[in-house]
């Protein structure tokens, strides 16, 4: 502690690097961690070495098998038909909004997301659609997507590269992963036919995907990010009825980790604008 604060109070300097450390665990998905009382973790590894050994017991009989076996998970072809359905008979974005509310055919609607679907954010006639992963803490709280810390720094780089209203953003999953995990293959397939659907609606002219998990899901493409950032792919529908041209960019929670990276991302950008202008 620094200064001569009230004993009990921190200085402005303290409180400002301790929101900047929380503001760090919480970007990195360490939002729950918190007890009213501090723990002693290094006294409860004394008792237990303390504590006298008892003999380890016997082996028992092995357990009978399990009669019944526990649920295969939800049925993802049955899912992402039920969203496809769903998703095209939604004749504006507003309704197809309104559809995925209604899905319940994603996992993560039931995994602890605090509201209702975040879809999108944006302008609906944009060239760019942007393309993230999943929502967070923040977009789980505001219903929108890139509300955050991240969203932030997004809306500041598009911005700098004359991009501000020219921009549709969504995620590939609508519900917040618990814990700000990345969505798995399932979680993104079941909520696919609705991406696709708002990609055709918005009828962008070049997609930005944000991120490994987004591209990997678009592209299905197993390369890290930092392979293939920068580097033009062409995105095609499931049914192969439309064709864009995507960039895989790295996303702006991993830039404020790594700020020496932004470099890189400023020059996906100026790739994208280069092709957008061109
Ligand atoms: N990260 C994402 O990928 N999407 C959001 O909406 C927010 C953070």
């Amino acid at each position: 502690m620094s200064g001569k604060e009230m004993p009990g109070t921190l200085a402005d300097e303290d409180a400002r690097a301790l929101a900047s450390l929380m503001a760090f665990w919480s970007d990195a998905g360490v939002d729950a961690s918190m007890a009213d009382a501090p723990i002693d973790r290094l006294a409860e590894g004394r008792k237990r070495l303390q504590a006298p050994v008892r003999p380890a017991p016997l082996p028992r009989a092995a357990a009978p098998a399990p009669i019944a076996m526990a649920p295969a998970g939800p049925d993802i072809a049955q899912a992402a038909a039920d969203a496809r359905r769903l998703a095209s008979e939604a004749p504006d974005l507003a309704a197809l909004e309104a559809a995925i509310g209604a899905f319940e055919g994603c996992a993560l609607r039931f995994a602890g997301a605090a509201s209702k679907a975040v879809f999108a954010r944006g302008n609906p006639q944009a060239p760019i659609m942007v393309i993230g992963e999943g929502p967070g803490a923040d977009e789980d709280a505001q219903g929108a997507p890139f509300v955050g810390r991240a969203g932030k720094l997004l809306d500041k780089m598009l911005a700098a590269a004359g991009l501000e209203g020219r921009v549709f953003i969504t995620n590939t999953v609508f519900w917040r992963p618990p814990g700000n995990r990345t969505p798995t293959a399932e979680e993104q397939a079941a909520c696919l036919p609705f991406l696709e659907r708002a990609i055709e609606l918005v009828h962008p002219k070049l997609l930005l995907l944000s991120g490994a998990a987004s591209a990997k899901s678009m592209l299905k493409r197993k390369e890290g990010i930092l392979a293939i950032h920068g580097k033009w792919f062409e995105w095609t529908s499931e049914d192969g009825a439309l064709t864009i041209p995507a960039l895989p960019t790295l996303h702006p929670a991993f830039l404020l980790r790594q700020p020496q990276a932004k470099k890189r991302a400023w020059g996906d950008l100026l790739t994208l604008v280069h092709k957008l202008e061109g």
